[in-house]
């Protein structure tokens, strides 16, 4: 039995540092008010303004403009043709939308893939004053698809002079015809310094295929990596690669999203890390373990922005906040999902050797409005920490530093509980016996809407040998995103509470964890 039943029969809150005050936040205008609004509305994540939408696409930086374009759907609230959403921000924060930049044509619905800046104007699509902007997309010919033939998805071009504000697809799709593959699709380019060459990763059924292209156009495949499949995945999808540095080394990171067989069910995505030698990726450990880019169930199919300028130097990442086994069924009726909270990725080493961490971004921090910090101290069965933020959008970042006596030999069970008036409550913790990090939505609010969705989710979590555990989480109207310890163990999730989490508690089944900091900040909205 799990321990964490114990904390639901203490009814007194003890407070840590101050008892649970109430903040009121300032007015907004009525205007603001009736944008954005409804209910379970993300308020600082990017959301469409109305129907459908999945993978985010063709992310690529310009000029000032981080473009987002994104798998939608703009009639419909479930999956349907799929077109190009446009949005763009300039600060990873604050989100402007733009038309539909790809809309269905005579070769099939428009797919997932990216989009680079054409510097050197090697496609002749551009100019060497005007750098064409290129996506490089599936088409999905759902026509073909229903006869017995195969050859429903191949690769294609569109470009842009206008950053991205209007598009003309290559006259001479597709660049990459169907080699026989049923699964075939997501290319994901980008340049290579070293080999002065485009390489593009692409997902074909279990493996990835590497091609290269001097001009965006003329593809050559250079060669395909698979490794062990994991029991029930699904096909691969979505594919990025690009290198990342570690003090003097570099090394190449490949990201795979599987649409089922994630770490808690359903979407997923794992990366692998090793070598690349122009025309050839090597994985340090392709059959040891899976590593996985995040263990909640709902980030998936995310890839990271091309051509961040160099003096940045960050490689930022963007998934879609959502899982295929409910992502359809989800109880937001105007919108359908939203994007996590864009993420800068670093490499770190643990005993497995090289692994991939996460974080948000600086530009986060933007969103704070007022900060409360929490004295240190014991924590009780159920510690009443506040603030109660009396608005109707409880939004908050939590910063927490826990330190256990590493001697402790008792199983413990501490974290946090996020509460609603309603008494609807969502649990993030760590077991001590289990060496797990947990989030548990079951009580979370509506979980009804699948089988799929109410439960609780595992991260393996190794504590250090300080007996330090940071957890630092965003929570949003409908979801919150766990970052452990910088990023090593990161879960994002999905829950639907009425109207948001407006108290936030902390938890223990033993008195000898202490909170060693402790920051909250209420967040503003975005929208
Ligand atoms: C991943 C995916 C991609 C595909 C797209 C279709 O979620 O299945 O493989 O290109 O969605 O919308």
């Amino acid at each position: 039995m799990r321990t964490v039943g114990r904390i639901f029969r203490v009814l007194i809150m003890l407070p840590i540092a101050f008892s649970s005050c109430t903040i009121n936040k300032p007015d907004e205008s009525q205007t603001q008010k009736a944008y954005y609004t409804e209910q379970y509305r993300p308020q600082f994540h990017f959301s469409p303004d109305s129907m459908w939408m999945n993978d985010p696409n063709g992310m690529v930086y310009y000029e000032g403009e981080y473009h987002l374009f994104y798998q939608y759907h703009p009639h419909s609230t479930v999956w349907g043709p799929m077109h190009w959403g446009h949005a763009i921000t300039t600060d990873l924060v604050h989100w402007e939308h733009l038309p539909i930049a790809l809309y269905p044509d005579s070769l099939g619905t428009i797919f997932s893939g990216s989009a680079v800046i054409d510097w050197n104007n090697s496609s002749g699509l551009g100019s060497g004053e005007n750098p064409p902007m290129v996506a490089i997309f599936t088409h999905h010919n759902h026509a073909l698809e229903k006869t017995e033939s195969n050859l429903f998805q191949y690769q294609s071009i569109a470009y842009s002079l206008d950053k991205g504000r209007s598009w003309t697809k290559y006259a001479g799709n597709p660049v990459i015809p169907n080699p026989g593959l049923r699964d075939f699709r997501d290319p994901k380019v980008s340049w290579y310094e070293a080999g002065q060459k485009w390489i593009m990763v692409l997902a074909a059924q279990d493996r990835i295929m590497f091609y290269s292209s001097p001009d965006l156009i003329q593809w050559t495949k250079e060669s395909e990596f698979n490794a062990d499949l994991g029991p029930d995945e699904g096909v691969w999808e979505c594919p990025d690669f690009f290198p990342l540095p570690y003090g003097e080394e570099t090394k190449w990171v490949l990201f795979v999203s599987i649409g089922d067989g994630g770490p808690n069910g359903g979407s997923g995505t794992k990366y692998y890390i090793g070598d690349f030698d122009g025309s050839e990726f090597t994985s340090d450990d392709p059959t040891g373990g899976t590593r996985w880019l995040d263990y909640g169930k709902d980030n998936y199919a995310g890839v990271t922005w091309s051509d961040v300028p160099s003096e940045d130097g960050r490689r930022i990442f963007l998934g879609w906040m959502s899982n295929w086994q409910y992502a359809g069924h989800v109880p937001s009726e105007r919108w359908r999902s939203a994007m996590t909270l864009p993420r800068e990725l670093k490499l770190g080493k643990d005993e497995r050797g090289y692994l991939l961490s996460s974080i948000p971004v600086h530009e986060t921090e933007q969103l704070r409005t007022e900060h409360y910090k929490l004295e240190p101290g014991a924590l009780k069965e159920r510690n009443n920490v506040g603030p109660a933020i009396e608005d109707e959008y409880p939004l908050y970042e939590i910063d927490l530093v826990f330190e256990l006596n590493p001697e402790e030999e008792e199983e413990i069970e501490f974290g946090i509980i996020l509460e609603s008036e309603q008494h609807e409550k969502l649990l993030a913790a760590f077991n001590t016996r289990t060496q797990e990090v947990s989030i548990a939505r079951q009580e979370s609010g509506r979980t009804d809407f699948s089988v799929h969705f109410p439960g609780i989710h595992t991260a393996p979590y190794q504590l250090s040998e300080a007996g330090e555990i940071r957890f630092h989480a965003f929570i949003d109207l409908s979801s919150v995103e766990l970052f452990v310890d910088n990023g090593a163990v990161v879960m994002t999730e999905l829950c639907f509470p009425e109207s948001g989490f407006e108290s936030i508690h902390l938890y223990s089944s033993q008195e000898s964890v202490l909170l060693k900091e402790g920051m909250i900040y209420s967040l503003k909205r975005v929208w």
